[in-house]
């Protein structure tokens, strides 16, 4: 086996600097004769580095490493040595196809369908503290992945916007949902009552929906509209560096299918609406703040889920974009 020859300093186009640190961080495989072998082992002695950059930087790119099969990918992910949070057992709104234990499509939404920025199920009381995503086939043109160092925009936001911070930091959001009663493969958040719940009745998606403290009514077509308990908007993640750790912006401008009406999507915890100039503030400084990760065959791309959110650009052509979630954590607002 080699020693991987892997350059830590490498670039990629519309890399952002912030101080000293890189958004993304970029390490580039430049060995031609590298294996998957040499990737793993690679990966397994810099775990640590690799978990520590993800939390510094929000997100690493690996590009040009012989990671070219989805099984490669998922060998990757495995020597990162984090449990696994199946999509089976998510909360997650989105359609998606298994394609290993760990790894699955991103979004099974139609390619016009742009997705915005979000922080991975912050709209559920359960979300993975990492996302890793992969590039089995990028689109024909577009299909980028838009990425956002979350704690800079809650910084700008707070400093723009400073009663809208205090607001979502001390009343948190509720998130309103409808969900179909089969999967909708048309809508990015077309994932049916059944699957989300994980649940085969009408009786078991009560008992679940109590567990969890959703509020809930069912509609006349079977279908099934949600409403979260008040979650948390804003997560210090280390001291005094706190993110906008919720999916405010992607519900806000993107919740619409037949089902959904985005302006009824979410509200403070107290039920009270949302500021719409201060979201638009939000919104305009995602777009600022955003790094679009143009895909080339193999890359991979690791998430710190607290610290970067991540968006889906329209695209044409097949486009092949896998994920695995690792790490499993809960949360609830606490109201002092
Ligand atoms: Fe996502």
């Amino acid at each position: 086996m080699n020693s991987l020859s892997v350059n830590a300093n490498a670039t990629v186009d519309g890399q952002q600097a912030y101080g000293d640190s890189r958004f993304p961080y970029v390490f580039a495989c430049d060995d031609a004769n590298a294996t998957l072998e040499d990737t793993a082992r690679w990966v397994a002695e810099n775990r640590e580095e690799l978990l520590r950059l993800m939390r510094v930087h929000g997100a690493v790119a690996l590009r040009g490493f012989p990671t070219s099969t989805v099984e490669a990918f998922d060998r990757v992910v495995s020597e990162l040595q984090l449990e696994n949070f199946p999509y089976k057992k998510s909360l997650s709104n989105a359609v998606r196809v298994n394609r290993t234990e760990r790894v699955f499509s991103a979004n099974e939404a139609p390619p016009e369908v742009r997705i915005f920025f979000h922080h991975e199920m912050a709209q559920t009381p359960l979300y993975p503290k990492y996302i890793f995503f992969y590039c089995e086939i990028p689109a024909q043109s577009g299909g980028a992945t838009p990425l956002c160092r979350s704690d800079l925009l809650f910084q700008k936001l707070a400093e723009r916007c400073p009663e809208f911070a205090k607001t979502c930091e001390e009343k948190g959001l509720c998130y309103t949902n409808v969900m179909p009663d089969s999967d909708d493969a048309k809508s990015g958040m077309g994932r049916s009552w059944q699957s989300t719940l994980g649940v085969q009745t009408r009786e078991e998606a009560e008992s679940r929906l109590g567990e969890l403290r959703y509020s809930y009514e069912w509609m006349d077509n079977g279908c099934l509209k949600a409403t979260t308990p008040p979650l948390p908007a804003v997560m210090e993640v280390a001291p005094g560096q706190k993110t906008f750790f919720n999916q405010l912006i992607a519900a806000y401008c993107g919740w619409s299918d037949d089902r959904n009406d985005p302006s009824k999507a979410i509200r403070h915890g107290d039920g009270t609406p949302l500021d719409s100039e201060a979201v638009n503030v939000a919104i305009e400084l995602s777009e600022e703040l955003c790094y679009d990760h143009q895909w080339v065959q193999g890359d991979v791309v690791l998430l710190d889920n607290t610290v970067a959110m991540h968006a889906r650009r329209p695209f044409s052509g097949t486009r092949k974009i896998l994920a695995s979630l690792a790490e499993m954590r809960t949360h609830a607002l606490t109201v002092s």
